[in-house]
């Protein structure tokens, strides 16, 4: 998990482009993220600032990617949300996590933007699994999980302290060797087309 691809990658999907965050993106993270609907299951700040906005993306900015890649999820001009994988050298994993502006939900976006972040992880890392965890009434994220082929494989009880309550949580997951064939067998095209290039 060494070497150049410690580096900063841009990866193009049929209808976006990830990249690293950028400070032109601040106004455009503030106005998704301080949505109430888009903070239901994340511990946001409440009321969301631009103050927060523009730490949230200087945090991203610092991002050390061996340990952790954040991308901005972009659609034409605009940053509309984000995703990060986050690596577990040590065990060969890594931990997606997504977040999308509500008015681009319904479109397959989120799913479209995880499936070339996991390739390009299994493809670049020696990752074994790639996994994600949600609140288990996110239903909206675990189904994202699940187009992407993960496996459900089990509950965290009362796993995260989220506004005084401790929540369950969804755990799903997907071995190197599974998304080798399944992307072999189904092909999609978006993922076909991904290019991927330092920046
Ligand atoms: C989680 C989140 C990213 C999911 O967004 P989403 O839009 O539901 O997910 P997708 O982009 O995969 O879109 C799937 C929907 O698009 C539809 N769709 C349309 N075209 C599609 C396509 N080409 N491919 C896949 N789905 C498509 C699907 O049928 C599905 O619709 P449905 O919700 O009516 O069943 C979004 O709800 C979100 O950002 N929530 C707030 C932050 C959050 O909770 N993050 C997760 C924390 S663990």
């Amino acid at each position: 998990m060494h070497g150049d691809q410690d580096k900063p990658v841009e990866l193009r999907t049929a209808r976006l482009l990830l990249r690293p965050f950028e400070l032109s993106d601040v106004d455009d993270v503030r106005a998704y993220a301080s949505d109430p609907e888009v903070a239901r299951f994340r511990p946001l700040p409440d009321p969301y600032t631009r103050q927060d906005a523009l730490d949230f993306v200087i945090r991203q900015m610092r991002t050390d990617w061996s340990r952790c890649a954040e991308f901005a999820i972009t659609f034409g001009p605009r940053a509309i949300g984000g995703l990060s994988l986050q690596l577990n050298p040590e065990h060969e994993t890594a931990e997606l996590g997504y977040l999308l502006g509500r008015r681009w939900w319904g479109q397959g976006l989120a799913t479209e933007a995880a499936r070339a972040v996991v390739d390009w992880g299994f493809r670049h890392f020696r990752l074994h699994k790639v996994y994600a965890r949600a609140h288990v009434d996110n239903t909206r994220s675990w189904r994202v999980m699940e187009r992407l082929g993960m496996t459900r494989e089990g509950v965290l009880r009362g796993h995260w302290k989220m506004r005084d309550e401790h929540v369950d949580l969804v755990y799903y997951a997907v071995f190197r060797d599974e998304w080798t064939l399944r992307a072999d067998s189904c092909a999609d095209p978006a993922a076909k087309k991904a290019q991927d290039g330092h920046v």
